[in-house]
């Protein structure tokens, strides 16, 4: 069963969008069953200003994409490459077994805004 917290980001979800100017932007799709993701970051500083994501997915994957924009936002591009899959899971109390390959998606996606943030700042 999912948790309350699961519930909750899953019917209403934070910083459901696009971020028209972003810094980096992050796309995934999970193959086993063909779920995307998009994350899109706004960088000011070193510091993730704003995160936004669109997902088209199953509910698990759009809980932990809403996680993981809250967990993003006003950290430094450090500490958010540190998020893993784990802690958005745990943050949301726990994820059953059979869906914590959603949780992929959110950190891969993060990630991947944060590569393409840096390759696009390289110089
Ligand atoms: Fe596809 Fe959850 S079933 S991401």
């Amino acid at each position: 069963m999912y948790s309350k917290k699961v519930m909750d980001h899953f019917t209403t979800p934070r910083n459901v969008g696009e971020i028209e100017d972003a810094d980096g932007i992050g796309e995934v799709g999970n193959p086993s069953c063909g779920d995307m993701m998009t994350i899109y970051i706004k960088v000011n500083d070193g510091i993730l200003e704003d995160v936004k994501f669109k997902t088209f997915g199953c509910g698990a994957a759009i809980a932990t994409s809403s996680m993981i924009t809250e967990m993003a936002k006003g950290k430094t591009i450090e500490e958010a490459r540190k998020i893993t899959r784990d802690d958005v899971a745990n943050e949301l109390e726990g994820l059953p077994a059979v869906k914590m390959h959603c949780s992929n998606l959110a950190a891969d996606a993060l990630n991947s805004a944060i590569d393409d943030y840096i390759k696009k700042n390289k110089d």
